[in-house]
């Protein structure tokens, strides 16, 4: 048994901190910036809740994190009564939230000038992902590091991988990011042909989904797409964040993304249509609009 603290208790961080705790057996003390969703979990969970990051982090073996972007960590790390001062030597601080690579290897370098063992650790598998405790983990890092994190964060992982130093799980998520894109658009269109077509599109996927075009986003979304429901999942803000961010390493690497570029100006339009907390599925909506 480790003690965890977990700042962050979102969609996604509030049943991660929970499997860290019931599922890993760790003491887990948790931090959350509206401190009754901390409270709410203590009552939940049992475990402590801390006011700041820092009382949070102070002392703990493992100091975890998931909130919204590169500020956002860089305020519960670095920033006032941030987590890194509080934390002692030789512990180790694991970021769930997705971010650029070039804020995991600031925080990286931050870490190591502190004697605290830094992993970008993002992760894929959605709200239903962390609810089940089967999240896909892709971490940069040392691997002395990633060795002695690894059996703490498997208490919400079913893959976890060190793809090589700080940096590269970020790098990693924006790959799947790209893949997810052009992915959702295309099932979009799908949908949106089929339904033209005058075809049954429930049994247009139970067929195809069993071919070459089956997928994630396929089986698990095309219920919905079908019934126009979107109000769940994985927000169309947080994808223009998670795209921004693949875009804005485009430039750095010279890579080229035409249709994950084109994609992003999608979600501006499902954005302006009302759909910032919509499921990124919603991309059908604009077609239908
Ligand atoms: N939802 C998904 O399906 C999914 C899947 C994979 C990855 N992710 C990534 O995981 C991260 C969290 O996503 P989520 O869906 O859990 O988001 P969320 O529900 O909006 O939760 C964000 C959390 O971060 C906290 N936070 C934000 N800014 C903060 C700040 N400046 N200082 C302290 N706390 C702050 C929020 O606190 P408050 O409660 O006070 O607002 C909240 O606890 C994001 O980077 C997202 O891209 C999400």
């Amino acid at each position: 048994m480790a003690t965890v603290a977990f700042l962050g208790l979102g969609v996604m961080g509030y049943p991660m901190a929970g499997h860290l705790k019931n599922k890993g057996g760790h003491d887990v003390t948790v931090y959350n910036r509206t401190q009754a969703k901390a409270e709410k979990w203590v009552a939940e969970h049992g475990g402590t809740s801390a006011r700041t990051p820092a009382e949070a982090a102070k002392d703990k073996d493992f100091v975890f994190s998931c909130v919204g972007n590169d500020d956002d960590l860089r305020q519960v790390t670095t920033g006032k009564d941030g987590a890194f001062a509080a934390m002692k030597k030789g512990a180790i601080f694991i970021d769930n939230t997705t971010a650029s690579a070039e804020v995991a290897r600031e925080l990286a370098a931050a870490a190591a000038e502190r004697g605290i063992g830094f992993l970008d650790a993002p992760v894929s598998g959605g709200q239903a992902g962390a609810e089940n405790g089967i999240l896909t983990v892709m971490v940069g890092g040392d691997e002395v590091t990633f060795d002695t994190a690894r059996p703490v964060i498997d208490a919400y992982a079913r893959m976890v991988g060190l793809m090589g130093s700080a940096g590269a799980g970020q790098l990693t998520k924006m790959i799947n990011q790209i893949c997810i894109a052009g992915l959702v658009q295309g099932l979009a269109e799908g949908i949106h042909f089929g339904k033209k077509a005058g075809l049954d599109i429930e049994k247009v996927i139970e067929v195809i989904s069993k071919g070459a075009a089956g997928s994630w986003q396929m089986e698990n979304r095309h219920k919905t797409m079908n019934a126009g429901k979107y109000d769940f999942g994985f927000a169309v803000d947080w994808m223009r964040k998670d795209l921004g961010i693949c875009l804005d390493e485009a430039d750095r690497n010279g890579a080229r993304l035409p249709v994950t570029a084109l994609v992003d100006q999608f979600y501006k339009d499902v954005q302006a249509l009302g759909g910032k907390r919509w499921d990124t599925s919603s991309l059908l909506a604009r077609l239908e609009k």
